[in-house]
């Protein structure tokens, strides 16, 4: 394993993931699973909530200098280490009995994405990385497999994952995305972080999702990046604070964001 200077958060990191996969999958299939509609009205369920809690009190004990963002719970401290929190990505899916969710766990440092954790207890699967010492899954630290993206190098030839075509749809984007995926060999919506790492290990070569936020994306950029692709929102900004992402090996990232940024079009 690479070592970086971010190696004893990476470790705790993956402690926390462990403790709260188990109290995931506890709830996960529950025939008490509380489902409640939030105002903005995507559901959240008693295991999103007891999960981002777990997580929050974990890191006061163990980092208590840190400041700490998460989806469901108010910020706390200050400071240039922060952690970013999804307790659950993929709630509809949790909620429903499929399996496709994780929980995301991200360390900015300075603002930037500097270590990520995504952890898929119900698909048995593990995804991390930390600034400088590559991309990596597996089982656990010491038992991973380096992840490198795809060399696919024409749109013709990419495989493009998504989550929904009424997002795109929703935001008056969706001829911009269709024309994207009338470009490319193969498409598939695996959906949510899953979309993600799956460029991050090089099974597909491409996702896009129109409306992020930074929860959703802090833990997913230094995976794909540190496996060498290229991480920017659908208007070419890199990074988490975009709202929205376009995710590549690199090689096909330009050809994308020609097709889905209107401000680029002749
Ligand atoms: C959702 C996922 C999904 C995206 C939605 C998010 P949640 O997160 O990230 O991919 O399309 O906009 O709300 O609510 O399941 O954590
Ligand atoms: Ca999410
Ligand atoms: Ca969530």
């Amino acid at each position: 394993m690479m070592r970086s200077g971010y190696d004893d958060d990476l470790r705790l990191a993956h402690v926390i993931a462990d403790q709260v996969d188990s109290l995931t999958m506890s709830r996960f299939k529950a025939l008490d699973l509380a489902v409640e509609t939030k105002p903005d009205t995507t559901p959240v369920s008693d295991a999103d909530r007891s999960a981002e809690q777990m997580i929050r009190s974990q890191l006061s004990r163990t980092r208590p200098r840190d400041a700490v963002h998460g989806e469901e719970m108010g910020d706390t401290g200050h400071g240039p280490r922060q952690w970013v929190v999804d307790p659950i990505d993929g709630t509809k899916n949790f909620v429903r009995g499929v399996p496709v969710w994780a929980t995301l766990i991200a360390l900015l440092d300075a603002g930037e994405p500097v270590l990520g954790v995504v952890s898929a207890p119900a698909l048995g699967r593990r995804w991390w990385a930390a600034k400088g010492s590559g991309a990596w899954t597996g089982r656990s630290l010491s038992s991973a497999t380096r992840l490198h993206v795809s060399g696919v190098g024409r749109l013709a030839d990419a495989s493009l994952s998504y989550s929904s075509l009424s997002g795109w749809e929703e935001r008056g984007r969706l001829e911009h995305f269709l024309r994207l995926t009338r470009s490319v060999w193969r498409t598939r919506a695996y959906g949510d972080f899953w979309s993600h790492v799956m460029v991050a290990e090089g099974s597909v070569d491409l996702s896009c999702e129109p409306e992020l936020a930074l929860h959703d994306m802090a833990a997913l950029v230094p995976i794909v990046t540190e496996a060498g692709g290229r991480f920017t929102s659908v208007q070419g900004e890199p990074g988490p604070y975009g709202g929205s992402a376009l995710v590549s090996n690199g090689k096909l990232h330009d050809a994308a964001l020609q097709i889905l940024d209107p401000l680029l079009e002749d």
